[in-house]
């Protein structure tokens, strides 16, 4: 098969570092277990797991968000600061177990400094209320001479944490949700909270509740748009079908094509998306979980097919650079991770390889583009259980991304193959720049799109580094069937 790409030398946009963040949940083995593991061998003096956070270091995790999902609606911030031991254990409503509060706001500022993130909090909107809301910033965020404020510093913590991102509340427009209710609701709660919030602290940023419905997200931005700065959206992909799950990053792209037509539509030009809640999901159930052991864990397993579609997200991302201000991997250690543990192990799935890549070998500066491949159209079945369905009539075997690096003044080329069967030379005109003679490239791939690390085998799928030569401005690059690969190529 050929393909074709020309890269201009036209700068097109800045890519936000926020996409490649991350979220953390008090459900299953994410937060207890994978973040925070008391027990473990590899836990530091705080309780955090070092192998956890080396991994998180490397792909230099920009922002985080806790505690929640479905559990920040009944989540209560108070329960979770202070002395450990005065702490209360209570059942978690939401996914199941006991929560023990040990982990909570401080031990998130504290781990987030620690990798580097910038924390982004969701107040609650189920059992939660304004005034905790309003609590909650100024414990974390003010240095007046009142009540909270002057717990954080009774608690150790003298200096403001300047939490920047809030979220007012999470998928209230889902039945499953605790505090759920309508679009006009929500749209006024949230103007409420946004402006009070607003007004303790003018310097934060608020991320509303979007919906991937235009009728709620409308309702939503009308009424509340000039308070806020972002609007999220969430979508959970992928089945056993090779193809259905690659082309659902195509799916994810006409979704984010939508909402942001709405919002620029609606002429709320300082609002951009935040996609906060994405993934591979459908291999396991959360109600059959609640069912069977009345606790949900979610340990969904990722292999290289699961891979290729977040790949395939990072490059719309790239292309909807101007519109798409963060995105939060769901989620990033054991529920839904990217990352597992068992007490003393760590295994990094191919998602998490895909994040090295674009993190660690991609720029940030969007340069122009011309994509020729073949297309196909599908009809496949998507999330838990197949429940889902999405049409699409045109979606790409073949897609890449070319940034700028100009810290190492490098020109970097993502590329994703995405044919099960077929190698691809792709034909890369490169003649708008001078290139050096030789690249570097990583490559992801497998003889088999279904293959998955484990704790048996933990380096089945992995990176692969080589050097290329480069011919000349004009080349040809194989890519194997069903594969990821980034080029370094240097500019003189
Ligand atoms: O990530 C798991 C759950 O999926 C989150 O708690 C919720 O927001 C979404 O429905």
């Amino acid at each position: 098969m050929e393909c074709r790409i020309k890269v201009w030398g036209t700068r097109e946009g800045t890519i936000s570092p926020l996409i490649y963040g991350h979220f953390i949940e008090h459900l299953g083995r994410c937060i207890y277990g994978g973040v925070f593991d008391e027990d473990a061998p590899c836990a530091d003096a705080r309780g955090f797991r070092k192998d956890v956070i080396e991994a998180m270091k490397q792909i230099k995790c920009p922002i985080l968000r806790w505690p929640g999902g479905n559990f920040a609606s009944a989540y209560h911030w108070e329960d979770g600061v202070g002395p450990k031991e005065k702490r209360p254990a209570l059942l978690n409503y939401v996914w199941g177990g006991v929560e023990t509060n040990r982990f909570g706001t401080d031990e998130f500022i504290e781990y987030c400094r620690e990798i580097g993130a910038e924390p982004y909090i969701t107040v609650s909107l189920g059992t939660g209320t304004l005034d905790e809301a309003l609590h909650w910033l100024e414990y974390c965020n003010l240095d007046t001479p009142t009540k909270y404020a002057a717990m954080r510093k009774a608690f150790g913590h003298s200096e403001p944490y300047k939490v920047k991102y809030w979220g007012v509340g999470n998928e209230v427009y889902g039945h499953w949700q605790v505090g759920h209710c309508n679009a006009s609701e929500y749209a006024e709660k949230l103007r409420q909270y946004a402006m009070f919030m607003k007004a303790l602290d003018p310097s934060i940023k608020i991320i509303a509740v979007g919906a991937d419905n235009p009728e709620w997200d409308i309702q939503v931005l009308k009424h509340a748009g000039r308070f806020i700065d972002f609007i999220s959206i969430h979508q959970y992909h992928g089945s056993d079908e090779y193809y259905d799950t690659v082309a659902a990053a195509y799916y994810v792209e006409e979704r984010l094509r939508l909402l942001e037509n709405l919002i620029k539509g609606l002429g709320f030009g300082h609002v951009k998306i935040a996609f906060d809640e994405w993934n591979v999901w459908y291999r396991v159930s959360a109600e059959e979980e609640a069912e069977k052991n009345g606790v949900v864990f979610l340990e969904e397993p990722y292999n290289l097919k699961d891979a290729l579609f977040a790949a395939g997200v990072f490059l719309v991302l790239h292309r909807m650079s101007d519109i798409v201000g963060m995105a939060n991997l769901a989620q990033m250690v054991n529920a839904l991770g990217m990352l597992k543990t068992s007490k003393d192990t760590l295994i990094l799935t191919p998602i998490y390889h895909v994040f090295d890549l674009f993190v660690n070998h991609t720029g940030r500066v969007v340069l122009g583009l011309d994509v020729n491949t073949e297309y196909y159209a599908i009809k496949a079945k998507s999330f838990v259980g197949g429940r889902q369905h999405f049409e699409l009539s045109r979606v790409p075997y073949f897609d890449a991304s070319a940034t700028y690096d100009p810290g190492r003044n490098l020109l970097c080329l993502a590329m994703v193959n995405y044919y099960k069967e077929k190698s691809v030379d792709v034909e890369v005109d490169l003649s708008d720049f001078g290139i050096g003679e030789k690249a570097t490239c990583f490559e992801l791939g497998a003889e088999d799109p279904f293959v998955m690390n484990d704790f048996e085998n933990p380096e089945r799928i992995k990176p692969m580094e080589k050097t290329v030569e480069l011919p000349g401005e004009n080349l040809v690059f194989r890519m194997v069937p069903h594969s990821l690969c980034v080029l370094e190529i240097p500019l003189l």
